[in-house]
């Protein structure tokens, strides 16, 4: 993007204004001067666990067909289009003032790396959509990946807004050129996208409703602002279920196999990394292993309105096999941070045990079900 070119037309707007991606995208980019270095080699990362920026084979998605969903469809980008929250994801009155200085270090440390990864997967999501709305031609698919990818920057920029006020702003246009891409094809996409939406709202409404009841936990001001932001995930996740149900072959036959494996990873990844940071569990007041198994309640309750299976997290050899990937991993850390020849091995082993926690998450019975008629839900929760 052509950085003269958009400073007058952005000079004093914020993202949370930006009707477009384009001047959501041209606003964050001159801020971008006063972003930290530190911050954005956080989010050039590529692990098993950190969020990743993704591709796909553009010309297949945009051959979708959506006259078989066409009422829920319209009625679902005449709600984006209406744009409830337009203007929301900005600092206002309600933001009081954090005191990062005092804040204590260990917190600080995992609450920062919170943001930054956050940031990071919303802004995944933005370079996606825009790129699907770039290079299509179909308009139904374009106009709906142009109201996400919308919404994934002011997200990303609001983000970026509090990690500014701790002096660790990302860098998103860097991220932009500089971050890998990994090609998933269109129909794992749609799996783990859709997955990643409705964790997305299932995470952001449970933190929400916990620190309503419970307000002395809400360590900062960000959290406020959940609720509508958990509400756009909502719709994300509606628009990839409406797109999986053009096709049912998607949704049956050995393609379950990979619904179940992106069941598996999406849940598996999220155990292992809110594990990573007991600080900022215990700040909020949460158990992390409580909140896991809420969101995954939420998450199966809704995947049910397209997936024929669900995970059965009940099972007895779910929470155990959790607890050991999470150790495995807090192995493969440390043989990581060891190096040498001991290290590698430790890392090796850690790696080992991780692959066999997963087979064995994976080899759970699912729980089948019939898919409902009708796909479209509201939030509930
Ligand atoms: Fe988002
Ligand atoms: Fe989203």
């Amino acid at each position: 993007m052509n950085v003269q070119n958009t400073d007058l037309a952005v000079a004093g707007k914020h993202t949370a204004d930006a009707t477009t991606v384009e001047e959501g995208l041209a606003i964050q980019e001159q801020q971008a001067k006063f972003d930290s270095v530190s911050a954005t080699e956080v989010a050039m990362q590529n692990t098993l666990l950190t969020p990743r920026f993704y591709t796909t084979d553009f010309d297949e998605l945009d051959a979708i067909d959506v006259s078989p969903v066409r009422e829920d469809w319209d009625q679902l980008i005449a709600q984006m289009v209406s744009d409830p929250n337009k203007g929301h994801f900005r600092k206002n009155e309600d933001w009081d003032t954090v005191d990062w200085d005092n804040m204590e270090p260990g917190l600080k440390k995992e609450f920062i790396d919170f943001l930054i990864s956050s940031c990071t997967a919303e802004f995944s999501g933005c370079v996606l959509y825009k790129e699907m709305k770039r290079r299509g031609a179909n308009k139904d698919i374009t106009q709906l990946f142009q109201l996400m990818a919308r919404d994934e920057a002011r997200h990303a920029g609001f983000i970026n807004d509090a990690l500014r006020e701790a002096g660790v702003a990302v860098n998103l246009g860097f991220l932009t050129q500089k971050k890998k891409y990994t090609y998933f094809r269109p129909k794992f996409i749609y799996y783990a996208t859709y997955l990643s939406e409705k964790i997305g709202y299932a995470r952001y409404i449970t933190i929400f409703r916990h620190l309503q009841a419970k307000p002395e936990h809400r360590f900062h001001p960000i959290f406020k602002w959940f609720e509508e932001w958990c509400n756009d995930e909502f719709s994300h996740g509606e628009a990839f279920a409406l797109l999986m149900k053009t096709d049912p072959k998607l949704t049956s036959g050995k393609n379950v196999y990979w619904i179940k494996f992106f069941l598996t990873a999406v849940y598996a990844t999220m155990y292992v990394r809110d594990h990573q940071r007991p600080a900022f569990h215990e700040a909020l007041g949460v158990d992390p292993d409580w909140y896991a198994h809420e969101v995954f309640t939420k998450t199966s309750a809704l995947s049910e309105q397209i997936f024929p299976i669900t995970l059965d997290i009940d099972h007895p050899r779910w929470q155990p096999t959790l607890e050991r990937l999470h150790r495995a991993n807090v192995q493969i850390a440390e043989g990581k941070k060891a190096g040498g020849v001991g290290g590698k091995l430790k890392e090796l082993a850690g790696s080992a045990k991780a692959a066999l926690c997963f087979a064995s998450l994976y080899t759970i019975p699912a729980k089948k079900h019939v898919v409902p008629e009708s796909t479209r839900l509201e939030p509930v929760y």
